[in-house]
């Protein structure tokens, strides 16, 4: 695959209108998630809940890509059709998470840095094999007393690009998310510092790694207060917040940049996405990789019943219309209640 190709795909993911579904849970997060609708995490209550995903009328209108985890992958649909295929053939780009999950730094309590690298290559190419075509790794810096630290923002920047590098070598999109987390009670004011310094050394490392910034896009964070921070901040500062810690990181080169929610309610993620749309002038596409801000509606919709999949399918293809229109900084309120 050659630069062009990268580029390409890259651009189609962040077509005018169109976002990405995060559906990677790993085992122990997609559990989490079960639980809190009470079905039990199976192979094929797992199996049938990424069904109604993929299968969801008319949402290939407004869902550009999905993230598949490992078992995904290797998945088929109840009449035997691979998912990735499921997926190419409503026009939706295969995608999969690589990284093997955050574990802790040694030597730096409180801090975590993403494991994965050693078989790498190797995985990659198995993967783009399976229909994969972009990649994702996922980065988690926590806020809190005295961190993150300068090492551990370096130690996971540098993962970061070692993986885009390879990514790319093997013919895949890397969709590169360093995630400055939510949780805690600090201010936005810290988010935005925390948030500048990651994206900084991540670029920084991307570029010592020759990685081509055409050919990937960015998965960050939003600019937000902590959840348990007294002062919450209103939808017009996160997005500007957000757009100004953005363009004095992210360089121009870079196709898109697609939002992960982090645990914003599914109307805060489509209100904030709309919002930096709205300001229109950016050099880059803003658009949404929602894991949790699309899915939720859809479990408690679902709960594991066949019966409930019409009307989980319909709650998916709405969340997905919503930030569709986010897209174009055309959302309004008014439209959470349109059938
Ligand atoms: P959330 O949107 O739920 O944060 O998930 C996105 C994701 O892919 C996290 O790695």
């Amino acid at each position: 695959m050659n630069v062009g190709d990268l580029e390409s795909v890259a651009r189609s993911l962040v077509a005018p209108g169109k976002g990405i579904l995060a559906a990677d849970e790993s085992g122990p997060t997609i559990e989490k998630r079960f639980q809190g609708i009470s079905v039990p995490s199976t192979e094929s209550n797992r199996r049938a809940y990424r069904e109604l995903l993929f299968t969801t009328p008319e949402v290939s209108g407004y869902i550009s890509g999905a993230i598949l985890y490992d078992e995904t992958i290797r998945q088929k649909s109840s009449d035997g059709i691979p998912f990735p295929e499921v997926l190419i053939r409503r026009g939706i780009v295969p995608g999969i998470k690589v990284d093997e999950g955050a574990k802790p730094l040694p030597g730096f309590p409180g801090e975590k840095v993403t494991e994965g690298l050693d078989g790498l290559r190797d995985r990659l190419a198995a993967y783009r094999e399976l229909g994969a075509r972009f990649a994702k790794w996922r980065a988690v810096i926590d806020i809190g007393d005295g961190i993150p630290t300068a090492f551990c923002i370096r130690a996971n920047a540098h993962a970061l690009a070692r993986y885009a590098a390879l990514s790319q070598e093997a013919g895949l999109v890397p969709v590169v998310e360093p995630e400055v987390l939510m949780d805690g009670g600090h201010t936005i004011e810290r988010c935005g510092e925390a948030t500048n310094e990651v994206l900084s050394r991540v670029f920084s490392e991307l570029a010592r790694h020759r990685v081509r910034l055409e050919g990937m896009l960015l998965k960050p964070n939003m600019v937000i207060p902590g959840k348990k921070c007294p002062v919450q901040a209103d939808v017009s500062r996160v997005a500007e917040e957000t757009v100004r810690t953005l363009s004095r990181t992210v360089p121009a080169a870079v196709p898109g940049i697609v939002f992960l929610s982090g645990g914003q309610t599914p109307r805060q993620a489509t209100e904030h996405l709309n919002a930096m749309n709205g300001m229109g002038g950016h050099p880059w596409e803003l658009s949404f990789s929602y894991g949790r801000a699309l899915q939720d509606p859809v479990l408690k919709a679902w709960k594991g019943e066949a019966a409930n999949v019409p009307a989980a399918q319909k709650a998916f293809l709405h969340r997905s219309k919503l930030n569709g229109a986010a897209r174009f900084g055309k959302y309004v309120p008014a439209l959470e209640d349109a059938a």
